[in-house]
C-alpha cells in the first residue's frame, strides 16, 4: 500500500548507512510503488555540493547496491529526481533558515521525517536547531540509530536531548533487527497459532538460544567498534530485543505501546548478573588471524592497527528471566565477528518426553526444537522425532518440518530498513524502541560492563573462522547442553 507523500531528510546523507542501506531501501520501496511521486528525499551533510553532484554520487552507489534488481534499476532515474541536497553544519546557524523555509513550503500537514544518521554527538545540536526552526511540529518525526549511548547515563542524555525537541510519539529509535521478516513472524507464530502458546513456558521449554554470527570483521568502523565491543554493539539492542520477542506475554493488542509494555516487562525481569558470577555467566572473546570461508583474514588487533585492545568481538552469556513463565529457563545468547558463517537464529529447545517407550536400539529420543532463522534463508524449522523410514525395525530419527519463506512464498522479502522506513512515514512505532526499553536494557548491561572493567581481563582469543573461545562451549556444556547445529 502506498504511503502518504513525505519529505525525508537524512542528516549524514553521504554516509555509509545512507548509501548502503537507507537510499537503496527507499529506491526499492519506490520501485514497488509504495512511495508517491511527490515525495522528496533530502540529503544533508557539511560539504558543499549541488543537487546534481549528490544525485550522481547516490546514483553510483545505488547502481551498485541494486545491481541485480532490474525493476529498481529501471526506476533509478525517476528516483534520483526526488533527491535534493543541503549543506548544513549542525553547529552553525548558516543555511538553516533557508532549509526550514523550503521544508515548510509544503505546509504544516506534510509528513516530515528527520533521520539522524550522524554521530550521536550531533544529536543535541540537530534537535535544538530543528526545534528552533519549528521543524518539530505537526507531522514531524525523528529517527535515531544506535548507539543510543554507551551506558545508561549517556543514553539518558541522548534521550533527554531528543525528547526536549520531540514528543516520545514522534521519536523512532531504530533497531533494524525488529524489521527482519522472521522477527515479525514470531508474533504471528506465537499469537496466531494455538499450537505453541500452551507450551511456551518453563514447563515445556528447556532453554532458548539466540545466536547472531557474522563473518565480517571491523569493516572500516574501527574507531566506533573499538570503543563499543560486541556487548554494546549487538547484545544491548538486537539480541535483547529478540529475547523480548520470544519471552514477552501476549500483548493486549497489536499496538505500539501494548507490545512495548510487554517487552519492557521482560527487560525488567532479567536477572542482574552479579560481579562475582561474571566468569560463570559471560564469555568475552577477540579474534586472532585465521580463515573465514577459505580466505585468510587478519586478527582484530592487526585490523585495528594497534598492539593492544581489550574490546570484545565475541560475547556469549547466560541470561535468566525471573518471572512465572520463564523461571529456571536459561537464555543463552552469543554473537561475534569473524565466525564461520553468517547466521542469526533463535532456537527454542523443548524439554525431553517424560518417559520413553522405545528400546535403546531405537536410538535416543531428542527434545523438539523450534528454530527461527532470521538470516540467511529466513524460515522456521520444527525438529521432530519420526520413525526412520524403511523395514529395519523401529528406529527413531530427528527431522525438521521445514518452512523456508523464500521457497514457500517465492518473493523477495523487503529488507529491514525498507519496512521500518515505511513504518516511520506511516507513524507506526510498534517495531521501534521506546525510551524506557532502551534504558532498561542498559540497566541490565551496565553491571556486566562494570564487572568486566573491574576484572581488567583481556578477552579470550579465538581463531577467526571458529565459533568463538572454547569457554563459550563450556558455558552451555556446564549445564549439560550444547549449542544447536543445523545438521
Ligand atoms: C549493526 C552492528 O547494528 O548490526 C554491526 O553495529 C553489525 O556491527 C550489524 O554488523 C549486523 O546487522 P545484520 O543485519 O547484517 O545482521
Amino acid at each position: 500500500l502506498p504511503v502518504d507523500p513525505f519529505d525525508l531528510v537524512i542528516f549524514g546523507g553521504t554516509g555509509d548507512l545512507a548509501l548502503r542501506k537507507l537510499l537503496p531501501g527507499l529506491l526499492r520501496r519506490y520501485a514497488d510503488g509504495q512511495i508517491p511521486d511527490d515525495s522528496r528525499i533530502i540529503g544533508v551533510a557539511r560539504d558543499k555540493q549541488s543537487d546534481a553532484d549528490y544525485r550522481a554520487k547516490v546514483g553510483d552507489a545505488l547502481s551498485r547496491a541494486c545491481a541485480s534488481d532490474e525493476v529498481a534499476k529501471a526506476k533509478l532515474p525517476a528516483f534520483l529526481e526526488k533527491l535534493g541536497y543541503h549543506a548544513l553544519d549542525a553547529t552553525k546557524d548558516e543555511g538553516w533558515e533557508e532549509f526550514a523555509s523550503e521544508l515548510k513550503a509544503h505546509g504544516e500537514d506534510r509528513i516530515r521525517v528527520f533521520y539522524l544518521s550522524t554521530s550521536p554527538s550531533l544529536f543535541v545540536n540537530l534537535c535544538d536547531r530543528l526545534r528552533a526552526h519549528g521543524l518539530n511540529r505537526g507531522q514531524s518525526r525523528v529517527v535515531i540509530e544506535k548507539p543510543i549511548g554507551h551506558d545508561l547515563a549517556s543514553a539518558a542524555v541522548i534521550n533527554d536531548a531528543v525528547g526536549s525537541a520531540f514528543a516520545e510519539s514522534q521519536i523512532f529509535r531504530i533497531d533494524h533487527y525488529l524489521g527482519k521478516e522472521t522477527v515479525q513472524n514470531l508474533l504471528a507464530l506465537r499469537f496466531a497459532n494455538i499450537l505453541f502458546e500452551p507450551l511456551w513456558n518453563a514447563n515445556h521449554i528447556d532453554h532458548v538460544q539466540i545466536t547472531v554470527a557474522e563473518t565480517v570483521g571491523l569493516e572500516k568502523r574501527a574507531t566506533y567498534y573499538d570503543t563499543s565491543g560486541a556487548l554494546r554493539d549487538m547484545v544491548q539492542n538486537h539480541l535483547l530485543q529478540l529475547l523480548c520477542m520470544v519471552a514477552m506475554e501476549p500483548p493486549a493488542a497489536l499496538q505500539a505501546d501494548a507490545v512495548r509494555d510487554e517487552k519492557l516487562k521482560v527487560l525488567r525481569s532479567l536477572r542482574p548478573i552479579e560481579a562475582e558470577e561474571i566468569g560463570q555467566l559471560t564469555v568475552r572473546g577477540q579474534y586472532r588471524a585465521g580463515a573465514v570461508n577459505g580466505a585468510a583474514v587478519p586478527g582484530y588487533l592487526d585490523e585495528l592497527g594497534r598492539e593492544d585492545s581489550r574490546t570484545e568481538t565475541f560475547v556469549a552469556l547466560k541470561a535468566e528471566v525471573d518471572n512465572w513463565r520463564w523461571a529456571g529457563v536459561p537464555f543463552y545468547l552469543r554473537t561475534g565477528k569473524r565466525l564461520p558463517e553468517r547466521v542469526s537464529e533463535i532456537v527454542i529447545s523443548f524439554r525431553q518426553i517424560p518417559h520413553s517407550i522405545f528400546e535403546n536400539s531405537a536410538g535416543p529420543v531428542m527434545g523438539n526444537k523450534l528454530v527461527l532463522r532470521l538470516q540467511p534463508d529466513e524460515g522456521v524449522k520444527l525438529w521432530m522425532m519420526i520413525k526412520d523410514p524403511g523395514p529395519g525395525g523401529l528406529r527413531l530419527q530427528q527431522v525438521p518440518l521445514d518452512m523456508s519463506f523464500a521457497e514457500a512464498f517465492g518473493v523477495h522479502q523487503p529488507e529491514a530498513y525498507e519496512r521500518l522506513l515505511m513504518d516511520v512515514v506511516r507513524g507506526n512505532p510498534t517495531l521501534f524502541m521506546r525510551r524506557d526499553e532502551v534504558e532498561a536494557a542498559w540497566k541490565w548491561i551496565d553491571p556486566i560492563l562494570a564487572a568486566w572493567e573491574s576484572k581488567r581481563e583481556s578477552p579470550k582469543a579465538y581463531t577467526a573462522g571458529s565459533w568463538g573461545p572454547s569457554a563459550a562451549v563450556a558455558l552451555v556444556e556446564r549445564d549439560g547442553r550444547t549449542w544447536h547445529e543445523d545438521t
